[in-house]
């Protein structure tokens, strides 16, 4: 019988997996591409305001980052705070593809459709609701928690795509 592993030798397991799997490149000028199993995530250096930022993605055949699933969330900070890729995300936020719909309705945006936002994690006492603040952002610094932002500000964004086989 093998004895089972403890939690430290589970996550050691599982960051050197993550990075096995991890590998920087750098594609086209104003993106940084980080490579995780098959999802690209390019992250841009510059900031735009919310729209710009999704038809940036859109215009290169990807799409704004969506955080829809604990999983993803996960990866998300194993590579961009736990220090699983190399790259450190610029500035204090940087947009996901979440918005209001109407006030205090949030959805995600995907290409073309408006879909219910099924995962979420809102840093606490997020979205505030404010009006005029109705897309949601990642705070970098924060562990990737969401709060609600001015749509117009410009900030940071990370496009993602699947890698085809
Ligand atoms: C996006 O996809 C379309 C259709 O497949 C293709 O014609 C176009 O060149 C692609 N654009 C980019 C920037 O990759
Ligand atoms: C991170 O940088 C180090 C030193 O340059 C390099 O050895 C390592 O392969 C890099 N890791 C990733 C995931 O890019
Ligand atoms: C939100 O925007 C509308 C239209 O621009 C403006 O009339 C309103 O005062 C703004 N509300 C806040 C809380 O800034
Ligand atoms: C939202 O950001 C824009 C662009 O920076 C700014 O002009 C506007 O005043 C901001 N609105 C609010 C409600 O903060």
């Amino acid at each position: 019988m093998q004895p089972k592993p403890s939690s430290a030798m589970r996550f050691l397991t599982i960051s050197t997996v993550l990075i096995a799997w991890t590998s920087m490149v750098t594609v086209e000028s104003g993106f940084t591409t980080v490579i995780h199993g098959d999802l690209e995530l390019d992250v841009s250096d510059e900031q735009l305001p919310f729209d710009d930022a999704f038809f940036a993605c859109y215009r290169n055949n990807k799409t704004l980052l969506s955080v829809d699933s604990e999983g993803k969330d996960r990866i998300l900070v194993d590579l961009f705070i736990n220090g699983g890729s190399n790259v450190t995300l610029p500035g204090t936020q940087s947009w996901i593809a979440a918005r209001e719909s109407r006030e205090g309705v949030w959805v995600n945006v995907v290409a073309g459709s408006l879909q219910p936002l099924y995962y979420t994690r809102w840093f606490i006492d997020q979205p505030d609701d404010t009006e005029n603040l109705s897309c949601a952002f990642q705070h970098t610094l924060f562990d990737l928690n969401w709060r609600d932002g001015n749509c117009s500000a410009p900030f940071y964004f990370i496009c993602e795509s699947t890698i085809a086989k």
